[in-house]
């Protein structure tokens, strides 16, 4: 049995997300552990919310709550959505919590013991009339570039030029619209990532057969000169990791915090410890730490291709720089975008349908089903309601929903609800048997090599298969000449459905449980993983019960279609 640690990008508190996000990490993470878990392999699948920042401090303040209480509410309203998304983590954590805290703090003090962090004077605008130093966020001003009035410090949103705040002309603080800001000299913590080019690199080219996403925008951030340079881990906030403790081997850092990034992929490691704490594991250990049985691990991560920087190089030299024997990642899948009808989605304006509309809509199985089968892998992928519609009535109902129900209501009408006896399976089950063999080993392959459109397209096809079979062999004709002939084909269909059930979990929880309740009530075929000699297409006996489903998938109509398509083309208040 091996062992699968997965961890998805841990998504920002700062409100609900959308489905271009879901899709770019935390559901095809989802895929790949319940898929392992379905092979029999043992699975620490990790998500938490990334809760400092200014973003953070910003939501909060937005919705006039303190930062803590904001996050924990939000916390709950994610985790929530999590579980009606059947995103099946292990243990949905938080950054914000004690376990990161420490951590990330013991990481740091390794660091700068290795020379890898170093304090830096420097000048920073600080803002007598709000008591503190401004982070970049909280700075506006006129951009020297365009004449855009509200750019922010770091950049400006109207050219996308990178700012400094000093460039600003007129710049004001937005905690009070003060303007009188001055430029005081102040330390922060460098980590000096410029001294860890040479490891990295080597690192990098040892691992093997990453997608090309992935690789390529680590290898441009290596050579390219701004990719590596030493970065400022520390800023002006109240709401982190404080950057001054207990036994900290530098002082003068009060009122600092590490920086979001510097933290956030540390949660990765804390969230194990947090299962502990919840009680749903006893031994973090053996698959964090390398000494006490992490090597046996297999480790994979899921994020947008935004994130990539930050796990190919930033958090990677985190580990190494400590010198302490924590897992390194061993595969990094990375997503394009999905855009929404013709433009991006966006949290800040509210474009596009966001997870807790969208369950509103429909159950999780026909939004999953959708996103992973056009996952953004090789390029960005676009969401229409057309496209939605289409693929939904076709593949779900059409496909398999339709011969789910055809079996079991022949079947019931003709022989009643328990799997027919007699008969055998001739030359046409044997064809398809072989072809649905040759058809599962290679849904195994692509989702092993996690190539997620690949995948579904494959599932389909298995299901599409049955669809063929059934119709060419046709019970219905043969019944009444041949009652054992059409025994055996409905007793092979309600098998495929079985399969259909066990293979298709992945991707569609919900109705796969459906499934296999309806043609397996007492379970007594076993659920282990279709595979090899195990697929086996007698698992339901002759004469065991099963019952037919209620309508697996609705059809999406023309008339809701185009309800939503009008609901959701404005933007979210
Ligand atoms: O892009 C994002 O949504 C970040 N919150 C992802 C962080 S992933 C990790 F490093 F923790
Ligand atoms: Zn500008």
């Amino acid at each position: 049995m091996a062992r699968h640690l997965i961890t998805s990008a841990i998504p920002y508190i700062n409100g609900i997300k959308h489905l271009g996000n879901l899709v770019g990490s935390q559901l095809p993470a989802d895929l790949f552990a319940r898929y392992q878990r379905g092979r029999g392999h043992e699975v620490m699948f990790i998500c938490a919310t990334d809760e400092h920042g200014t973003p953070a401090e910003l939501a909060a303040a937005k919705a006039g709550k303190p930062v803590a209480e904001y996050c924990a509410e939000m916390h709950e309203v994610q985790a929530d959505i999590a579980r009606r998304f059947a995103l099946s983590f292990d243990h949905f954590g938080r950054s914000s919590s004690a376990h990161n805290q420490k951590l990330t703090q013991h990481l740091a003090v390794k660091l700068f013991e290795n020379g890898l962090i170093e304090e830096r004077s420097e000048t920073q605008m600080y803002s007598p009339t709000d008591g503190r130093y401004l982070p970049d966020r909280y700075i506006e001003g006129t951009c020297p570039n365009c004449g855009f009035e509200s750019a922010r410090g770091d950049q400006c949103d109207n050219c996308t030029k990178q700012l400094d705040p000093v460039d600003l002309i007129n710049p004001h603080s937005t905690i009070s619209g003060a303007t009188d800001l001055e430029m005081r000299e102040t330390k922060h913590l460098y980590l000096l990532q410029s001294k860890m080019r040479a490891q990295l690199e080597k690192w990098i080219d040892t691992r093997e057969g990453w997608p090309v996403l992935t690789t390529s925008i680590a290898k441009k951030w290596l050579t390219d000169g701004d990719g590596l340079q030493d970065r400022g881990i520390t800023r002006d906030l109240n709401w982190g990791v404080p950057a001054q403790f207990d036994g900290a081997p530098w002082s003068g850092m009060d009122g600092k915090v590490f920086y979001v990034w510097f933290d956030a992929p540390i949660e990765y490691i804390a969230c194990a410890m947090e299962w502990v704490d919840a009680g749903k594991g006893t031994d973090w250990e053996r698959w964090w730490r390398t000494d006490k049985g992490a090597e046996d691990v297999t480790y994979t991560q899921f994020m947008g291709k935004d994130n990539v920087p930050f796990h190919t190089l930033s958090f990677p030299a985190t580990i190494l720089g400590s010198d302490e024997p924590w897992k390194l990642v061993d595969y990094i899948k990375s997503f394009n975008y999905l855009n929404y009808d013709g433009g991006q989605f966006s949290t800040s304006r509210g474009r596009g349908v966001f997870m807790d509309q969208a369950l509103e809509i429909l159950p999780p199985d026909y939004w999953r089903w959708w996103l992973l089968s056009h996952a953004p892998e090789s390029s960005d992928a676009e969401f229409t309601w057309d496209n939605f519609q289409t693929s939904v009535n076709k593949d779900l109902a059409d496909v398999l929903g339709n011969f789910v129900s055809r079996v079991t209501k022949f079947c019931r009408s003709k022989f009643g609800e328990s799997v027919p006896e007699g008969g055998a399976y001739g030359e046409q089950e044997q064809a398809l048997i072989a072809d649905l063999a040759a058809r599962i080993a290679a849904y195994q392959a692509h989702m092993d090599a996690i190539e997620v459109r690949k995948s579904a397209q494959e599932l389909r096809a298995i299901w599409v298969t049955g669809n063929e079979y059934l119709q060419s062999a046709a019970p219905w004709a043969v019944f009444k000449e041949d009652p054992d002939r059409a025994a055996a084909i409905v007793r092979l269909s309600l098998n495929l459905i079985r399969l259909y059930a066990l293979l298709s979990a992945p991707f569609i929880p919900d109705a796969a449980a459906t499934l296999l309740a309806a043609v397996d009530p007492e379970d007594n075929s076993g659920q282990a993983w279709p595979t090899g000699a195990a697929v086996d297409f007698e698992a339901l006996p002759g004469g065991a019960p099963f019952s037919v489903p209620d309508n697996l998938f609705a059809k999406i109509e023309d008339a809701q279609r185009e309800d939503w398509q009008n609901r959701f083309a404005g933007v979210r208040d």
